[in-house]
C-alpha cells in the first residue's frame, strides 16, 4: 500500500504563525507537526510515501525531511499543490504515484496516539472501496460527521451546525485506486474546495465504505486551540517517541 501525507493549503487560519513558515512545520511539543503523520504511516508498515505540500516555504520540507533517512526510509516523494483547492484536490496530485495500488491518506495536521497498522492490514484484504476512521469528540461540528443508522454510515456531513452523531471523521482515509475517478467527477463546494467528504459520500453511495473507531486519542492541530491540545497530548502521553 502507498502512503500519502497531505500538507498543502495555505494555513491562513493560523496567521501570523504561518506568515513565515508552513503550518505543518510548526512545533508539536518537540517535533515539527509533519513528523507525526509521517511516522503514523511508517508505523503502519508503509514505506512508499508521497508528501503533497504547497504554499510558501514548501522547499523547507525537503530541507527538513530530505530522503527520510532519519525515519529509516530510503526515499521520500514530494509534489506541490498550487493554491488551496481542497483536500481532494491535493489528493488528485497523488494519482501518478499511487498507480494501481491502494493508498493510505493522512492529513498533515492529524496527530494520533496509537498505531493504525491493524486497520491498514484489514483494508489490504478489503476487495474494493474505502475505509474511514472515526472518533468520538466533544466538538463534532468542527469536522466531517458521520450519520449512523445502526452500524451503517449512511452519509457524512461536513461541519454540520447540528451534528447527527458525536463522531468526527478523522483525517485518515484508506482508498482503492478508483478514488481518482471519483475526485475527477467532483464539483467545488460552497467554500470553493474539492471536499474529501464528497469523496467518502461517493463510496457510501456505492455501498463500498467501511469504518472503524480509531483507538487512542486523536486531534487535528490546525487551529490555535487544537495545536495547543496536540502539544499537551503529545507531551503528556509520550507519543513523541518515534517508534
Ligand atoms: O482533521 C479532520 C478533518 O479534516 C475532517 O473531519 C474534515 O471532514 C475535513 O474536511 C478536514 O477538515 P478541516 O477543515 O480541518 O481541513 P483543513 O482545511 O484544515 O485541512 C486539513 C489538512 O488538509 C491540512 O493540514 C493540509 C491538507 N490540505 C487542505 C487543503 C484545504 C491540503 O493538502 N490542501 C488543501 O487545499
Amino acid at each position: 500500500m502507498k502512503g500519502v501525507v497531505l500538507a498543502g493549503g495555505l494555513g491562513t487560519r493560523m496567521y501570523p504563525l504561518t506568515k513565515i513558515t508552513n503550518k505543518h512545520l510548526l512545533p508539536v511539543y518537540d517535533k515539527p507537526m509533519i513528523y507525526y503523520p509521517l511516522q503514523t504511516l511508517i508505523n503502519a508498515g508503509i514505506k512508499d510515501i508521497l508528501i503533497v505540500t504547497g504554499g510558501n516555504y514548501a522547499g523547507d520540507f525537503l530541507r527538513l525531511l530530505g530522503n527520510g533517512h532519519e525515519f529509516g526510509l530510503k526515499h521520500i516523494n514530494y509534489t506541490y499543490q498550487e493554491g488551496e483547492g481542497g483536500i481532494a484536490a491535493a489528493l488528485s496530485l497523488a494519482e501518478f504515484f499511487a498507480d494501481k495500488d491502494k493508498t493510505c491518506v493522512i492529513l498533515g495536521d492529524n496527530v494520533i496516539e496509537k498505531n493504525i497498522r491493524k486497520a491498514v492490514e484489514t483494508f489490504d484484504r478489503q476487495k474494493a472501496g474505502a475505509k474511514i476512521m472515526i472518533k468520538e469528540v466533544p466538538d463534532p461540528q468542527r469536522f466531517g460527521v458521520p450519520v449512523l443508522e445502526g452500524d451503517k454510515i449512511v452519509k457524512i456531513e461536513e461541519k454540520p451546525k447540528a451534528p447527527k452523531s458525536p463522531y468526527a471523521v478523522t483525517g485518515i482515509y484508506l482508498y482503492d485506486n478508483t478514488v481518482f475517478d471519483i475526485v475527477k467527477a467532483l464539483r467545488p463546494s460552497d467554500r470553493g474546495e474539492l471536499e474529501i467528504t464528497d469523496v467518502n459520500n461517493a463510496y457510501i453511495e456505492r455501498g463500498q465504505l467501511t469504518w472503524e473507531v480509531l483507538d487512542g486519542w486523536w486531534t487535528d492541530a490546525g487551529t490555535f486551540e487544537s495545536l495547543l491540545r496536540a502539544n499537551q497530548l503529545v507531551a503528556e502521553s509520550g507519543a513523541n517517541k518515534m517508534d
